[in-house]
């Protein structure tokens, strides 16, 4: 399958959890294999708890993309965003999902998973992973993201 042995991680709190669960059923039929950081339920957690060790691992490169849920995505990516080799981009249409691979090279996608369906979720979360980052200009521009001014 040609995504075979291509392996994804997967985090979301209880707002994101059933858009978790829908797309991971999903990818998996596609060939994907998925690291899943939780949650499990709807029961109510923090979601810097869940998203943290997905972000880790992504920053550690011991998975090169992930996909991460909260109700509105915010939490989620503030949280990813805290690791300086994350480039976590929210999005709430496929467009923004293919820009955030094309201009701005993300390695995770968050999606908010009270705000857009079930299938605009998945729409999105193939997007992410079937678009390819452009290079040129944009990757000077990518690589001045960690240059905070002290
Ligand atoms: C949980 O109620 C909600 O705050 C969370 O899912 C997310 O939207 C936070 O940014």
């Amino acid at each position: 399958m040609t995504n075979s042995g291509t392996v994804l991680a997967m985090a979301s709190d209880h707002g994101g959890f059933e858009m978790k669960e829908f797309i991971k059923a999903k990818l998996i039929e596609e060939g994907y294999e998925i690291k899943d950081f939780g949650t499990n339920s709807t029961e109510s957690v923090d979601y810097p708890d869940i998203i943290h060790p997905a972000a880790k691992a992504i920053n550690d490169g011991e998975i090169e993309r992930g996909i991460i849920f909260c109700g509105s995505g915010n939490g989620a990516q503030m949280t990813a965003n805290s690791y300086p080799n994350v480039r976590a981009g929210l999005c709430w249409t496929v467009e923004q999902a293919k820009l955030i691979r094309q201009h701005n090279n993300a390695n995770i996608i968050s999606i908010p998973g009270r705000f857009v369906s079930l299938d605009e979720g998945l729409a999105m979360a193939e997007a992410f992973l079937n678009t390819d980052f452009e290079g040129g200009r944009h990757l000077k521009r990518v690589e001045k993201i960690n240059q905070i001014i002290k």
